[in-house]
């Protein structure tokens, strides 16, 4: 395994397009949950700078906390609440300009401006969502919601039943 990615592309579409093989190959052998949720946060963290990126495993009714990179966070999100329990509860991808903005939005760190939230599903079934948080308005757009939606993806070969 590589130490370090390689990050020289300065557009964000490009920058994606660079990361994405490097996380295919840091994944690659893995199919732990946990331990690829893990370096999929310290990556994306370390390469785009954001403020928290994270995991959320559905359990029952809620969501609770898994792997993540950044400060504490919440541990557990009720179904519909927050823009977390919301893209569950709708099953798509939803991108936040501006969080305080967001009717619910659930506020674990007060530097949060802006947010993305991707669900992970499994033969139509969401069993987690990957959560991204950035200190800057209007951070996300279409083309996060597009790679992140294929970063998620990367995750299938690792869902395990409960
Ligand atoms: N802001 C999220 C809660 C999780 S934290 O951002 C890590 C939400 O509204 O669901």
């Amino acid at each position: 395994m590589s130490e370090k990615l390689n990050c020289s592309a300065l557009g964000k579409r490009e920058r994606y397009e660079e990361l994405l093989p490097q996380l295919a190959a840091l994944l690659a052998g893995e199919t732990d949950p946990t331990a690829n949720m893990a370096n999929l946060s310290a990556a994306l963290r370390e390469s785009f700078g954001w403020l928290w990126v994270g995991f959320y495993f559905v359990r029952g009714e809620e969501l609770v906390l898994g792997p993540f990179q950044g400060p504490i966070a919440c541990a557990r999100i009720p179904k519909g609440r927050g823009v977390c329990g919301a893209a569950w509860a709708e099953a798509r991808t939803i991108v936040v300009p501006d969080v305080e903005l967001f009717d619910g939005h659930i506020a674990c760190s007060s530097l949060s401006r802006s947010e993305i939230v991707v669900p992970l599903s499994h033969e139509g079934e969401i069993w987690a969502v990957l959560d991204i948080d950035s200190d800057k308005v209007a951070a996300f757009d279409a083309v996060d919601a597009h790679f992140l939606e294929l970063v998620a993806a990367l995750l299938r070969p690792s869902f395990t039943p409960k």
